[in-house]
């Protein structure tokens, strides 16, 4: 049941021509990513909820982040519409449902223990920051620090024809491309694309065409490091 969990190795998915699976829940569908176990542990997803599809009341031993793609997403707390980016902290717990349908990534059990925020952003609403480079423009939406590890979530807009520095992913890099084309030296990401580049990977990104992705970095290191101590031996 385990797939994909080695996150020394560079993965690249076209998460729009995978097959959706049946979850445990009637009208609910997923595209795994990466999982440690079939329903627990760390979990990486796209998630489907046909219109009015729900899901049992469920708890988030280490926590839930998801980026709600299309649709609207609910939950007993709200109603979160395409663009709503949201992490429920660990030992949270919720019974999500969905009247008109929606897609989700979903990243499972994952959070570092004290990370205890509640956070619900409407993209569609939130300002952009200049980036780096011109062309450049970020929507932070997360970061939190502890034992010497930090993650950072943000949305980053890519103008048609720009191009960043080369650099390194110093606790790696994870992308979803939700709009437009993403591209560097490996490679061309269409919108649906997931990335996942590795701790200490390299490379230089740049987009001719415009593109709109969400990235988290610094994770994955300690993530590797959390798998290989839960290693049998
Ligand atoms: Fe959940
Ligand atoms: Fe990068």
């Amino acid at each position: 049941m385990m797939l994909n969990m080695d996150r020394s190795q560079r993965l690249v998915i076209d998460t729009d021509a995978m097959e959706w699976q049946p979850s445990p829940a009637a009208g609910v569908n997923r595209k795994p990513l990466e999982r440690e176990a079939a329903e627990s542990g760390q979990v990486t997803s796209v998630v489907e909820y046909l219109p009015g599809s729900q899901f049992a009341s469920h708890l988030h031993p280490m926590g839930e982040e998801i980026m709600v793609l299309d649709g609207v997403f609910e939950d007993e707390n709200g109603r979160y519409p395409a663009g709503t980016y949201l992490r429920n902290p660990p030992g949270s717990q919720h019974a999500p449902a969905s009247r008109e349908g929606c897609r989700l990534l979903v990243k499972l059990n994952m959070f570092q223990s004290q990370d205890q925020a509640p956070v619900r952003i409407d993209t569609a609403q939130q300002g952009w920051l200049p980036g780096l480079v011109d062309g450049l423009s970020v929507m932070p939406l997360h970061q939190f620090a502890q034992d010497g590890f930090s993650e950072q979530v943000a949305l980053v807009r890519w103008q048609p024809g720009t191009r960043f520095n080369p650099h390194s992913h110093f606790g790696g890099e994870e992308i979803f491309v939700l709009e437009g084309r993403f591209e560097d030296e490996f490679g061309a990401y269409p919108a649906g694309t997931w990335i996942r580049n590795p701790d200490n990977s390299r490379h230089q990104p740049f987009s001719e065409q415009g593109c709109l992705i969400l990235v988290k970095t610094g994770h994955l290191a300690r993530l590797q490091g959390v798998y290989q101590t839960c290693q049998p031996s």
